[in-house]
């Protein structure tokens, strides 16, 4: 059993103050665009995770795996054996702020449960996401929506069609840190509480570029600019190659660029290869499906 999974950008990423339990309330609107894993889980002896692609060596191959977390609570739900291999055709960088080890997870539960013949209902498997962690229920939905509390209650919302590239980083970035350096950033000073921008909302529905771009906010783009200052010369590089806009993706490292169309995706992408800003560039399309089984 085989599901694909996709990447996400955030193009709202509104963070409030940090909660007593160490989160953040968020306003965040999540897109997921058409960078996909893929999940594909076999009946085994026991449950183990491999994982293929070019940056396949940075994946937790342990039972910290997103994916073998999702196997083990679905099984526990279930009164089930866990025994299963999972294998991750890895595309949406490691640690980059794209949600791919939520996708993993995502992709693992709704493949398990396909294999399993479980039938769990969708809101069963949701609160299963909200547990694995605060982005893995958008992975399921995919599209896009508005995520509110610590980003896992879900209010989809209407997306025209945009184009992107992203700009893969040199190594990662850890989202815990990049929070505490939102709140380190934060301090001594009144944090408001997160809000869904309304002119990003219409733009985002429009499927008008130039609209979209004058209202993408990542609230924690400082802090990862602060953690990563080498990260503005990729921004700048994309900007000045005819993006229409650029920002951290996420917690990044990943940095994303909304284009005009296909073509421009192209020379944006050429340009960050040709500049040594970044490893590698991925040229994608929104809204894509959520986590979907393949045939
Ligand atoms: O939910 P998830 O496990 O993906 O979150 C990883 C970490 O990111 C959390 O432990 C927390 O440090 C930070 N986080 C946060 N507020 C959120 C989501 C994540 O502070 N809304």
């Amino acid at each position: 059993m085989t599901v694909r999974v996709p990447a996400k950008v955030n193009v709202q990423l509104a963070v409030g103050a940090a909660r007593p339990d160490g989160f953040h309330d968020l306003a965040n609107v999540f897109l997921a665009v058409s960078l996909f894993d893929e999940v594909t889980v076999t009946p085994a002896d026991e449950l183990t995770v491999t994982c293929s692609g070019p940056d396949a060596d940075q994946v937790p191959l342990d039972r910290t795996n997103l994916a073998a977390r999702a196997a083990e609570l679905l099984a526990a739900r279930a009164g089930r054996s866990d025994a299963v291999h999972i294998h991750i055709t890895k595309n949406i960088p490691v640690a980059g702020g794209m949600a791919g080890g939520s996708a993993d997870g995502a992709g693992a539960l709704l493949a398990c449960d396909l294999l399993w013949g479980l039938h769990t209902p969708t809101a069963e498997l949701l609160d299963i996401c909200a547990e694995l962690g605060s982005d893995v229920p958008f992975s399921l939905v995919g599209g896009a929506a508005l995520g509110t509390g610590r980003g896992e209650l879900l209010t989809p919302v209407e997306a025209g069609a945009f184009h992107w590239v992203f700009a893969v980083a040199e190594g990662g970035l850890s989202t815990p840190a990049v929070f505490r350096e939102f709140d380190r950033l934060a301090e001594g000073r009144d944090v408001p509480e997160p809000q869904a921008s309304p002119a990003l909302l219409t733009a985002l529905a429009s499927g008008d570029p130039d609209a979209l771009a004058g209202a993408l906010a990542n609230d924690l783009q400082p802090a990862a600019l602060s953690l990563r200052p080498d990260l503005q010369r990729t921004l700048t590089t994309g900007l000045e190659a005819g993006a229409l806009a650029s920002l951290v993706s996420g917690s990044g490292p990943t940095t994303a660029f909304l284009v005009r169309d296909g073509e421009a995706a192209s020379k944006v992408a050429a340009a960050l290869e040709a500049s040594g800003t970044c490893r590698a560039t991925r040229t994608t399309t929104s809204p894509a499906p959520g986590a979907t089984a393949l045939p």
